[in-house]
C-alpha cells in the first residue's frame, strides 16, 4: 500500500483533533506491554483500604492478593505487604501493564525494565527511554542496509537523521524518568547480521508503517492532553519527529515494494495487516492507573482502540 505523504500528515492531524471523550474513564486504564515495547509493565503499590472490589464492596481481611490487583486492574505476580507497625497486610503490590510504541530493531535483548519499585510514572518513562534508545542502533543499521541495497540518497539521509533525532528523545525520556524517581535501563541489541531487501521491508513494515506511526500518534496525542507540562514540553518537541519518521517509513515502504517480487511484496502486506491486528489487541489489553494515565497523557483503552482503528482506516481510505 503506498501512502502519500499528505495523506499521513491529514489522517494524524484529524485524529489529534477528536474529542479527548474517554481520555478520563472510570478505574483502571488499559495499556499494553509485550508487543508494544516487549514488557511494559512495572510493580505498583496499592493501599488496600483505598481499594473497592468489583461488586463495590470493601476488600476482607482473606482477600487475596490476586483478587485485590483485580479490582485495580493490576496483575500478577502480585505480592501482600504489611507496613511497618501493622499487624496484618495493608498494602498490596500489583503489576501494571502499558504500551509504549515506536521503531524495536530485530534483535532487541533488553527489556527496559527497571529493577527495584519506583513511581509507576518513573517506570513508564523509563521504558519509553529505552525504546527511543532502541530506535538509534534501528536507524543506524536501517541506513546502513538502505545504502547497501542502492536506496536514494535522500531515504539514507533521512535515516541518519533520524537516530541522530532518537538519541535526543532518548535523553529527553531519561530526564523524565529520572525526575519521577526511575533509573535508565540499558539497551542490548544482539550484533547485526546482513538481510535481505524484503527482510528490510517487514521489518520497517511492521515496525515503522504501524507501530512508529501510531507512535507519531500517540507522540501527539501526549503532546496536547498530559496533564504534567514537562511531558508535553517534550513530547511536543518529539512529535514533530515522530511524524518525520513514520513518513520515512512509508517511503522507504513504497520504494522497497517496487523492487520485490509478487510473491514478497504479499508477504510485507500480509506482515503489515497482522502488526494492525496486533496494534488493536494491544491497545485493550494491560492497565494503568487513571491518575497516570492523564499525567502522562495516554489515552485510555477505548480512546487507544479508536484511535488505532482510525489510523488504520485513514491510511487505507
Ligand atoms: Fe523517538
Ligand atoms: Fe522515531
Amino acid at each position: 500500500m503506498s501512502l502519500s505523504r499528505r495523506k499521513l500528515r491529514r489522517t494524524l492531524s484529524r485524529l489529534l483533533l477528536l474529542a479527548p471523550v474517554t481520555t478520563v474513564g472510570s478505574g483502571c486504564w488499559s495499556w499494553s506491554s509485550t508487543s508494544g515495547c516487549e514488557g511494559g509493565s512495572a510493580p505498583q503499590t496499592f493501599r488496600i483500604s483505598d481499594l473497592r472490589l468489583s461488586d463495590g464492596g470493601t476488600p476482607t481481611a482473606s482477600a487475596s492478593c490476586e483478587e485485590l490487583c483485580q479490582s485495580v486492574g493490576g496483575s500478577t505476580p502480585c505480592e501482600l505487604v504489611r507496613s511497618e507497625g501493622a499487624s496484618s497486610p495493608d498494602q498490596v503490590v500489583c503489576e501494571v501493564e502499558f504500551i509504549c510504541e515506536g521503531r524495536r530493531p530485530e534483535g532487541l535483548r533488553s527489556d527496559g525494565a527497571v529493577s527495584g519499585r519506583v513511581p509507576l510514572l518513573g517506570a513508564l518513562f523509563a521504558k519509553l527511554a529505552h525504546l527511543e534508545a532502541a530506535s538509534v542502533p534501528a536507524f543506524e543499521r536501517l541506513a546502513a542496509e538502505l545504502a547497501a541495497h542502492g536506496a536514494p540518497e535522500r531515504l539514507v539521509r533521512a535515516a541518519r537523521r533520524a537516530a541522530r533525532e532518537e538519541v535526543r528523545h532518548a535523553r529527553q525520556m531519561e530526564s523524565l524518568a529520572l525526575s519521577h524517581g526511575a533509573g535508565i535501563p540499558e539497551v542490548d541489541v544482539a550484533p547485526f547480521e546482513s538481510r535481505s531487501l524484503e527482510a528490510l521491508a517487514l521489518e520497517n513494515a511492521v515496525e515503522g508503517c504501524v507501530r512508529e506511526t501510531f507512535g507519531a500518534l500517540l507522540a501527539g496525542w501526549q503532546a496536547q492532553r498530559a496533564e504534567d507540562s514537562s511531558v508535553r514540553e517534550a513530547l511536543g518537541t518529539i512529535a514533530p519527529d515522530e511524524l518525520r519518521h513514520a513518513e520515512l517509513s512509508w517511503a522507504i515502504d513504497a520504494w522497497a515494494l517496487g523492487r520485490l517480487s509478487p510473491e514478497a511484496r504479499a508477504r510485507v502486506e500480509a506482515a503489515r495487516e497482522q502488526a494492525w491486528r496486533e496494534l488493536e489487541r494491544d491497545a485493550t489489553v494491560s492497565t494503568l492507573p487513571e491518575e497516570v494515565a492523564r499525567r502522562a497523557g495516554l489515552p485510555s483503552p477505548e480512546v487507544a482502540l479508536q484511535l488505532a482503528r482510525s489510523l488504520q482506516a485513514g491510511l487505507r481510505s
